[in-house]
C-alpha cells in the first residue's frame, strides 16, 4: 500500500490514486486505472507533466542543472571516463572493471564494419543529401542484414543488436561525410580507439597515413559522452514507442534518428552555429535578442532553452570549458566563439530570458568545437545521433526487458464533428 495518496473528485465520485516515489526526483501519481474508473483521460500534449515510464538510467534535475548517468554526474564522467566506459555503464548499470571494459571495447571494435552491400545504399543518394537523411535510411536498412538477431525476446539477440548499432554508427556517419565530399570510404582500423577510429574514417584518405590528434580524440570522446543519454527526450520517447510494438531495434533507432533531426531537438546544434555565423559580430547580437523575444517573429535563439533545464544545462558547461582548450590547442581563433560568449552574457542578463529561465543547452557551444575539428554543420546532428545511439539502445533494452511492457497507445481529446450521415455527391 502506498504511503501517499492523491484524491480526485470527478462525476460525483471521490477517488484515490497511489503516489509513487522514485529513488530521487518528483513523485508520480499512478493513474493507470483512471479511465476505467472515471471514463476520463488526462490531457497533457507535449507531456509536460507526464512520466511515460520507470527508468534507472539517467536522472535530470532541471532546477539544479544536474545530470546523472546511473548516479554519476556528467561533469565527472566527461572529465574522468571515456565514451566506451559510459556506454558500458548505461547498458550494464555499473562502471566496468578493466577486464570488463577491455572485453566490451574488443566486442564493439569488431562490429564496426558494414556489410559491403550497404555501400550501394550510399550511391543511391545525391552527393548533397543531408547526412541525417542517409543515417535514417542506412540504419533502417540494417534490419535487412541481421535476420540472425531480431528476436527481441532473446536477451542474446538484444545484446548483439545493441553492440552492432553502437559499433556501426561511427562507420555509417563517417561514410555519410565521405560520400558528401566525394572521397573514398575509409574502412575501420581495429588498432584505434572507438573515437580515434571514427576520426580516421572521417578525415583519413587512402593516399596518406592518418595520425589521430590526441587533443581532438579526447574532445570528440567528451562530446560523445555528453550526448550519450538524456532521460525521456523526444527521440528517446520515439525509440521507446516504436519498440513497444515489437519493432526490431534497427527500425527503432532509425525512428529515433528521424525525431532527433528536428531543429527543436538535435538539429539545434546545426541551427545554433548557423545562427551564430549569421549574427557574425557582437554588435549585431541585440537585434537577434529582440527578434527572439518578439512573439510575432518565429526566430528563437537556437541552443537556448530546454523543456527540463530551468538552469544551466550541465553539458553546456562541460562543452564551453572544452572550447577554450580545443581552440587554444589547435591554434584556432574562431570569432564565432566570442559571439557565443557575448550572446550568452547578454541573454542571461535580459529580463525575458531570466523570467522564462532560458539558459544555453547542450547545442549552444558544441558546434564551435565540431567546426574547429573540421566537421561541416550538416554533420553536427549526425554526430549527436552517433553518440545518442547508446542511450537509445540502453533505454530500448530497459523497456523490452520489463515483463510488464505493453504497446504504447495514447488517447485524445476529440473535438471533430460528431456522427453525421453521408451526403451523396448530387445533393452537396
Ligand atoms: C535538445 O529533451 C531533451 O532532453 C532534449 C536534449 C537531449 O539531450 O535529448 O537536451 C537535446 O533537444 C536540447 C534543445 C535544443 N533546442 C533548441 O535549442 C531550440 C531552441 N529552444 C526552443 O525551441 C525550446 O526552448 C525547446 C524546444 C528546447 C523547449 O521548448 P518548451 O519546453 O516547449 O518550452 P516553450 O517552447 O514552451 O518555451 C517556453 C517559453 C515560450 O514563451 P511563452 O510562450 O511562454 O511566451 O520560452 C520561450 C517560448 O517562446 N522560448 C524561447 C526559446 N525557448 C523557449 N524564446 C526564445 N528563444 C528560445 N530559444
Amino acid at each position: 500500500m502506498a504511503d501517499k495518496l492523491a484524491k480526485l473528485d470527478l462525476g460525483g465520485k471521490s477517488l484515490e490514486y497511489n503516489v509513487l516515489e522514485g529513488s530521487t526526483g518528483p513523485d508520480v501519481i499512478d493513474i493507470r486505472k483512471l479511465y476505467a474508473q472515471t471514463g476520463a483521460f488526462t490531457f497533457d500534449p507535449g507531456f509536460t507533466s507526464t512520466a511515460s515510464c520507470e527508468s534507472a538510467l539517467t536522472y535530470i534535475d532541471g532546477d539544479e542543472g544536474v545530470l546523472l548517468h546511473r548516479g554519476y554526474p556528467i561533469g565527472q564522467l566527461a572529465e574522468n571516463s571515456s565514451f566506451m566506459e559510459v556506454s558500458y555503464l548505461l547498458l550494464n548499470g555499473e562502471l566496468p572493471s578493466k577486464d570488463d571494459l577491455d572485453d566490451f571495447t574488443y566486442t564493439i571494435t569488431r562490429h564496426t564494419m558494414l556489410h559491403e552491400q550497404l555501400m550501394t545504399f550510399y550511391r543511391g543518394f545525391r552527393r548533397d543529401a543531408h547526412p541525417m537523411a542517409i543515417m535514417c535510411g542506412v540504419v533502417g536498412a540494417l534490419s535487412a542484414f541481421y535476420h540472425d538477431s531480431t528476436d527481441i525476446s532473446d536477451p542474446e539477440h538484444r545484446k548483439i543488436s545493441s553492440h552492432r548499432l553502437i559499433a556501426k554508427m561511427p562507420t555509417i556517419a563517417a561514410m555519410a561525410y565521405k560520400y558528401s565530399v566525394g572521397q573514398p570510404f575509409v574502412y575501420p582500423d581495429n588498432n584505434l580507439s572507438y573515437t580515434g577510429n571514427f576520426l580516421r574514417m572521417t578525415f583519413g584518405v587512402p593516399a596518406e597515413e592518418y595520425v589521430v590528434n590526441p587533443i581532438v580524440e579526447k574532445a570528440m570522446d567528451q562530446i560523445f559522452i555528453v550526448h550519450a543519454d538524456h532521460e525521456q527526450n523526444a527521440s528517446t520517447s520515439t525509440v521507446r514507442l516504436a519498440g513497444s510494438s515489437g519493432a526490431n531495434p534497427f527500425a527503432c533507432i532509425a525512428a529515433g534518428i528521424a525525431c532527433l533531426w528536428g531543429p527543436a531537438h538535435g538539429g539545434a546544434n546545426e541551427a545554433a552555429l548557423n545562427m551564430l555565423r549569421e549574427i557574425g559580430t557582437p554588435d549585431r547580437i541585440p537585434h537577434y535578442i529582440e527578434r527572439a523575444k518578439d512573439k510575432n517573429d518565429p526566430f528563437r535563439l537556437m541552443g537556448f532553452g530546454h523543456r527540463v533545464y530551468k538552469n544551466y544545462d550541465p553539458r553546456a558547461t562541460v562543452i564551453q570549458g572544452m572550447v577554450r582548450d580545443v581552440l587554444g590547442s589547435l591554434g584556432i581563433n574562431d570569432p564565432v566563439f566570442e559571439v557565443a560568449l557575448q550572446l550568452e552574457e547578454m541573454a542571461l542578463n535580459d529580463p525575458y530570458f531570466i523570467e522564462k529561465k532560458l539558459f544555453p543547452n547542450v547545442d549552444f557551444y558544441s558546434g564551435v568545437i565540431l567546426s574547429a575539428i573540421g566537421f561541416p554543420t550538416t554533420m553536427f546532428t549526425a554526430l549527436f545521433a552517433l553518440a545518442r545511439t547508446v542511450g537509445w539502445v540502453a533505454q530500448w533494452n530497459e523497456m523490452i526487458s520489463d515483463p510488464g511492457q505493453k504497446i504504447g497507445r495514447p488517447r485524445q481529446l476529440y473535438t471533430g464533428p460528431t456522427q453525421r450521415d453521408y451526403i451523396p455527391l448530387d445533393r452537396r
